[in-house]
Protein backbone atom coordinates (compact mmCIF):
# COMPACT_ATOMS: atom_id res chain seq x y z
CA UNK A 1 0.00 0.00 0.00
CA UNK A 2 1.44 3.16 -0.99
CA UNK A 3 1.71 6.54 1.59
CA UNK A 4 -1.05 8.23 -0.26
CA UNK A 5 -2.84 5.16 0.30
CA UNK A 6 -2.03 4.80 4.12
CA UNK A 7 -2.89 8.50 4.65
CA UNK A 8 -6.39 8.26 3.08
CA UNK A 9 -6.94 5.25 5.24
CA UNK A 10 -6.51 6.94 8.51
CA UNK A 11 -8.06 10.26 7.31
CA UNK A 12 -10.86 8.08 6.06
CA UNK A 13 -10.67 6.28 9.98
CA UNK A 14 -10.64 9.60 11.44
CA UNK A 15 -13.44 11.04 9.93
CA UNK A 16 -15.71 7.90 10.55
CA UNK A 17 -14.45 7.63 13.82
CA UNK A 18 -15.62 11.41 14.63
CA UNK A 19 -19.21 10.92 12.98
CA UNK A 20 -18.98 7.54 14.88
CA UNK A 21 -19.59 5.17 12.42
CA UNK A 22 -16.28 3.18 12.78
CA UNK A 23 -14.96 2.45 16.72
CA UNK A 24 -11.53 1.66 16.73
CA UNK A 25 -8.33 1.03 18.88
CA UNK A 26 -5.31 3.08 18.87
CA UNK A 27 -3.55 -0.30 17.74
CA UNK A 28 -5.30 -0.46 14.72
CA UNK A 29 -4.44 3.11 13.45
CA UNK A 30 -0.72 2.29 14.61
CA UNK A 31 -1.06 -0.79 12.37
CA UNK A 32 -1.94 1.59 9.34
CA UNK A 33 0.29 4.17 10.23
CA UNK A 34 2.95 1.27 9.91
CA UNK A 35 1.94 -0.09 6.57
CA UNK A 36 1.61 -3.70 8.01
CA UNK A 37 -0.13 -6.16 5.53
CA UNK A 38 -3.16 -3.23 5.25
CA UNK A 39 -5.60 -5.95 3.38
CA UNK A 40 -5.68 -8.10 6.76
CA UNK A 41 -6.35 -5.32 8.64
CA UNK A 42 -10.08 -5.11 10.04
CA UNK A 43 -10.25 -1.38 10.11
CA UNK A 44 -9.72 -1.15 6.59
CA UNK A 45 -11.83 -3.52 6.01
CA UNK A 46 -14.82 -1.41 7.99
CA UNK A 47 -13.80 1.41 6.32
CA UNK A 48 -14.21 0.16 2.80
CA UNK A 49 -17.30 -0.92 3.31
CA UNK A 50 -18.63 2.23 4.36
CA UNK A 51 -16.78 3.65 1.28
CA UNK A 52 -19.30 1.04 -0.53
CA UNK A 53 -22.61 1.61 1.10
CA UNK A 54 -21.88 5.48 0.14
CA UNK A 55 -20.62 5.14 -3.73
CA UNK A 56 -23.65 2.48 -3.87
CA UNK A 57 -26.30 4.75 -1.92
CA UNK A 58 -29.51 4.40 -4.07
CA UNK A 59 -28.23 1.51 -6.72
CA UNK A 60 -29.38 -1.75 -6.38
CA UNK A 61 -29.83 -4.99 -8.71
CA UNK A 62 -32.62 -6.31 -6.84
CA UNK A 63 -36.37 -5.68 -9.18
CA UNK A 64 -34.60 -3.50 -12.45
CA UNK A 65 -35.34 -6.23 -15.07
CA UNK A 66 -38.04 -5.58 -17.50
CA UNK A 67 -39.74 -8.65 -18.95
CA UNK A 68 -38.42 -8.02 -22.23
CA UNK A 69 -34.54 -8.01 -20.48
CA UNK A 70 -35.70 -11.17 -18.46
CA UNK A 71 -36.51 -13.21 -21.87
CA UNK A 72 -33.59 -11.96 -23.15
CA UNK A 73 -31.06 -12.72 -20.40
CA UNK A 74 -32.70 -16.45 -20.58
CA UNK A 75 -33.25 -17.43 -24.19
CA UNK A 76 -32.02 -20.74 -25.15
CA UNK A 77 -31.42 -21.67 -21.32
CA UNK A 78 -33.65 -25.06 -20.74
CA UNK A 79 -33.90 -23.75 -16.84
CA UNK A 80 -35.30 -20.09 -16.96
CA UNK A 81 -34.17 -19.23 -14.36
CA UNK A 82 -30.62 -17.26 -15.22
CA UNK A 83 -32.08 -13.80 -14.92
CA UNK A 84 -32.75 -14.12 -11.32
CA UNK A 85 -31.13 -11.77 -8.87
CA UNK A 86 -28.63 -12.70 -5.67
CA UNK A 87 -26.17 -11.15 -3.86
CA UNK A 88 -23.14 -12.34 -1.59
CA UNK A 89 -22.54 -10.43 1.18
CA UNK A 90 -20.13 -8.27 2.06
CA UNK A 91 -18.78 -10.07 5.19
CA UNK A 92 -19.39 -13.79 3.66
CA UNK A 93 -17.40 -12.64 0.20
CA UNK A 94 -14.20 -11.05 2.62
CA UNK A 95 -14.26 -14.74 4.34
CA UNK A 96 -13.09 -15.48 0.31
CA UNK A 97 -11.12 -12.70 0.10
CA UNK A 98 -9.27 -13.25 3.45
CA UNK A 99 -8.19 -16.84 2.78
CA UNK A 100 -7.90 -17.09 -1.10
CA UNK A 101 -5.15 -14.34 -0.78
CA UNK A 102 -5.35 -12.62 -3.87
CA UNK A 103 -2.25 -11.41 -5.23
CA UNK A 104 -0.88 -8.29 -6.90
CA UNK A 105 -0.60 -10.32 -10.26
CA UNK A 106 -3.84 -11.45 -10.18
CA UNK A 107 -6.56 -10.62 -12.68
CA UNK A 108 -10.45 -11.17 -11.17
CA UNK A 109 -13.34 -11.85 -13.18
CA UNK A 110 -16.97 -11.69 -11.86
CA UNK A 111 -19.12 -13.31 -14.77
CA UNK A 112 -22.86 -12.13 -14.10
CA UNK A 113 -21.93 -9.46 -11.43
CA UNK A 114 -25.43 -7.85 -11.84
CA UNK A 115 -24.27 -4.30 -10.25
CA UNK A 116 -20.58 -4.81 -9.13
CA UNK A 117 -20.25 -5.22 -5.94
CA UNK A 118 -18.23 -8.04 -6.02
CA UNK A 119 -15.89 -6.82 -8.17
CA UNK A 120 -15.92 -3.60 -6.11
CA UNK A 121 -14.88 -5.56 -2.83
CA UNK A 122 -11.96 -6.79 -4.76
CA UNK A 123 -10.63 -3.99 -5.69
CA UNK A 124 -11.07 -2.60 -2.62
CA UNK A 125 -10.13 -4.98 -0.47
CA UNK A 126 -6.96 -6.75 -2.10
CA UNK A 127 -4.14 -5.69 -4.22
CA UNK A 128 -5.11 -7.43 -7.88
CA UNK A 129 -4.00 -5.85 -10.69
CA UNK A 130 -7.06 -5.80 -12.75
CA UNK A 131 -10.99 -6.56 -11.78
CA UNK A 132 -13.43 -6.90 -13.77
CA UNK A 133 -17.42 -7.54 -13.89
CA UNK A 134 -19.40 -8.91 -16.84
CA UNK A 135 -22.59 -8.83 -17.08
CA UNK A 136 -25.48 -9.42 -19.57
CA UNK A 137 -28.64 -7.06 -17.78
CA UNK A 138 -28.26 -3.44 -19.02
CA UNK A 139 -30.21 -2.34 -16.37
CA UNK A 140 -27.80 -3.58 -13.53
CA UNK A 141 -24.71 -3.25 -15.97
CA UNK A 142 -26.22 0.69 -15.59
CA UNK A 143 -25.95 0.54 -12.08
CA UNK A 144 -22.53 -0.54 -11.94
CA UNK A 145 -21.67 2.56 -14.32
CA UNK A 146 -23.28 4.77 -12.17
CA UNK A 147 -21.39 3.15 -8.85
CA UNK A 148 -18.02 3.19 -11.02
CA UNK A 149 -19.03 7.33 -11.48
CA UNK A 150 -19.62 7.89 -8.09
CA UNK A 151 -16.42 6.14 -7.11
CA UNK A 152 -14.32 7.71 -9.34
CA UNK A 153 -14.92 10.75 -7.73
CA UNK A 154 -13.57 9.21 -4.39
CA UNK A 155 -9.67 9.66 -2.95
CA UNK A 156 -10.49 5.74 -2.35
CA UNK A 157 -10.52 5.04 -5.77
CA UNK A 158 -7.64 7.31 -7.07
CA UNK A 159 -5.02 6.04 -3.97
CA UNK A 160 -5.89 2.06 -5.47
CA UNK A 161 -5.50 3.08 -8.93
CA UNK A 162 -1.85 2.38 -8.38
CA UNK A 163 0.02 -0.61 -6.56
CA UNK A 164 3.93 0.97 -6.78
CA UNK A 165 4.45 0.56 -10.78
CA UNK A 166 1.58 -1.24 -11.47
CA UNK A 167 -1.82 0.43 -12.65
CA UNK A 168 -4.74 -0.80 -11.36
CA UNK A 169 -8.10 -1.41 -13.15
CA UNK A 170 -11.27 -1.56 -11.93
CA UNK A 171 -13.75 -1.87 -15.22
CA UNK A 172 -17.59 -3.12 -16.40
CA UNK A 173 -18.68 -4.88 -19.50
CA UNK A 174 -22.02 -5.72 -20.47
CA UNK A 175 -21.64 -8.99 -22.24
CA UNK A 176 -22.77 -12.24 -22.40
CA UNK A 177 -19.99 -14.20 -20.18
CA UNK A 178 -19.84 -16.73 -22.99
CA UNK A 179 -18.91 -14.72 -25.69
CA UNK A 180 -16.47 -12.42 -23.76
CA UNK A 181 -12.12 -12.50 -23.47
CA UNK A 182 -11.29 -13.57 -20.48
CA UNK A 183 -8.03 -15.45 -21.51
CA UNK A 184 -5.88 -13.03 -19.00
CA UNK A 185 -8.22 -14.44 -16.05
CA UNK A 186 -6.39 -15.97 -13.10
CA UNK A 187 -9.42 -15.63 -10.76
CA UNK A 188 -12.74 -16.20 -11.64
CA UNK A 189 -15.95 -15.71 -9.09
CA UNK A 190 -19.46 -16.74 -10.48
CA UNK A 191 -22.57 -16.93 -8.12
CA UNK A 192 -23.95 -19.63 -10.43
CA UNK A 193 -27.00 -21.15 -8.00
CA UNK A 194 -29.15 -20.50 -11.44
CA UNK A 195 -26.96 -21.11 -13.80
CA UNK A 196 -28.55 -24.50 -15.84
CA UNK A 197 -26.62 -27.45 -16.82
CA UNK A 198 -25.50 -26.56 -20.05
CA UNK A 199 -24.28 -23.20 -19.07
CA UNK A 200 -22.05 -24.57 -16.81
CA UNK A 201 -20.68 -26.84 -19.51
CA UNK A 202 -20.26 -24.10 -21.38
CA UNK A 203 -18.39 -22.24 -18.77
CA UNK A 204 -16.19 -25.23 -17.80
CA UNK A 205 -15.27 -25.79 -21.27
CA UNK A 206 -14.63 -21.96 -21.66
CA UNK A 207 -12.34 -22.13 -18.41
CA UNK A 208 -10.47 -25.28 -19.82
CA UNK A 209 -9.22 -23.40 -22.96
CA UNK A 210 -7.54 -20.69 -21.16
CA UNK A 211 -5.64 -23.48 -20.36
CA UNK A 212 -4.05 -21.62 -16.74
CA UNK A 213 -2.50 -23.71 -14.20
CA UNK A 214 -3.58 -22.12 -11.21
CA UNK A 215 -6.31 -20.80 -12.66
CA UNK A 216 -8.85 -20.85 -9.65
CA UNK A 217 -12.64 -21.20 -10.46
CA UNK A 218 -14.92 -19.91 -7.15
CA UNK A 219 -18.26 -20.98 -7.77
CA UNK A 220 -21.85 -21.52 -5.93
CA UNK A 221 -22.34 -24.33 -8.04
CA UNK A 222 -20.00 -27.42 -8.51
CA UNK A 223 -17.87 -27.60 -11.77
CA UNK A 224 -19.49 -30.67 -13.85
CA UNK A 225 -17.27 -32.93 -14.62
CA UNK A 226 -14.30 -31.01 -13.18
CA UNK A 227 -11.61 -33.85 -13.01
CA UNK A 228 -12.50 -34.61 -17.07
CA UNK A 229 -11.94 -30.73 -17.81
CA UNK A 230 -8.19 -30.44 -16.05
CA UNK A 231 -9.84 -29.05 -12.74
CA UNK A 232 -8.97 -29.94 -9.40
CA UNK A 233 -11.04 -29.47 -6.21
CA UNK A 234 -9.21 -27.50 -3.38
CA UNK A 235 -11.78 -26.57 -0.42
CA UNK A 236 -15.19 -25.19 0.00
CA UNK A 237 -16.62 -22.39 2.26
CA UNK A 238 -20.43 -22.39 3.99
CA UNK A 239 -21.38 -18.59 3.40
CA UNK A 240 -24.89 -16.81 4.42
CA UNK A 241 -25.49 -15.15 1.13
CA UNK A 242 -28.74 -12.63 0.07
CA UNK A 243 -31.49 -15.43 -0.20
CA UNK A 244 -30.24 -16.71 2.98
CA UNK A 245 -32.90 -17.29 5.65
CA UNK A 246 -31.91 -16.67 9.29
CA UNK A 247 -28.79 -19.19 10.02
CA UNK A 248 -28.59 -20.53 6.89
CA UNK A 249 -25.59 -20.74 4.46
CA UNK A 250 -24.62 -21.40 0.95
CA UNK A 251 -21.72 -23.69 -0.87
CA UNK A 252 -19.24 -21.58 -2.37
CA UNK A 253 -16.50 -24.38 -4.14
CA UNK A 254 -12.99 -22.88 -5.23
CA UNK A 255 -11.34 -25.11 -7.75
CA UNK A 256 -7.60 -25.20 -10.07
CA UNK A 257 -6.86 -25.77 -13.45
CA UNK A 258 -4.05 -28.61 -13.09
CA UNK A 259 -4.56 -29.80 -16.98
CA UNK A 260 -4.72 -33.22 -17.95
CA UNK A 261 -3.06 -34.85 -14.80
CA UNK A 262 -6.56 -36.84 -14.39
CA UNK A 263 -5.98 -38.36 -17.72
C1 LIG B 1 -27.03 -14.13 -8.91
S1 LIG B 1 -26.57 -12.69 -9.82
C2 LIG B 1 -24.97 -12.37 -9.15
C3 LIG B 1 -24.61 -10.93 -8.82
C4 LIG B 1 -23.19 -10.73 -8.28
N1 LIG B 1 -22.21 -11.52 -8.96
C5 LIG B 1 -23.08 -11.03 -6.80
O1 LIG B 1 -22.71 -12.16 -6.46
O2 LIG B 1 -23.35 -10.15 -5.99
C6 LIG B 1 -26.19 -13.45 -11.39
C7 LIG B 1 -26.15 -12.49 -12.55
O3 LIG B 1 -25.74 -13.19 -13.72
C8 LIG B 1 -26.29 -12.51 -14.84
N2 LIG B 1 -26.20 -13.38 -16.02
C9 LIG B 1 -26.91 -14.51 -16.30
N3 LIG B 1 -26.53 -15.03 -17.48
C10 LIG B 1 -25.55 -14.23 -17.96
C11 LIG B 1 -24.73 -14.26 -19.14
N4 LIG B 1 -24.86 -15.23 -20.06
N5 LIG B 1 -23.80 -13.30 -19.32
C12 LIG B 1 -23.64 -12.31 -18.39
N6 LIG B 1 -24.39 -12.23 -17.25
C13 LIG B 1 -25.32 -13.18 -17.04
C14 LIG B 1 -27.71 -12.20 -14.36
O4 LIG B 1 -28.29 -11.15 -15.10
C15 LIG B 1 -27.47 -11.83 -12.89
O5 LIG B 1 -27.35 -10.44 -12.72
Amino acid sequence: MSNAVGRTVLFTCVVLMACGQVTTTNTALVAVEKQEPVYRDPLYKKVNKQIMDNVYSGITGFGVVSPQEKAFIEKGYSTKKTSIYGEIPYDSLQVILDNERFGPNDIFYDLGSGVGKVVTQVYLNTPVKKAVGIELSGSRHAGAVKMLKNFKQTDAYNDRKRNGKTKRTLAFAQQDFLKANINDATIIYMCSTCFPPELMTGLIKKFQKINRQGLRIITLKVLPDYENNGFRFERSYKLPMSWSKQGNVSAVYVYSYVGDVFK
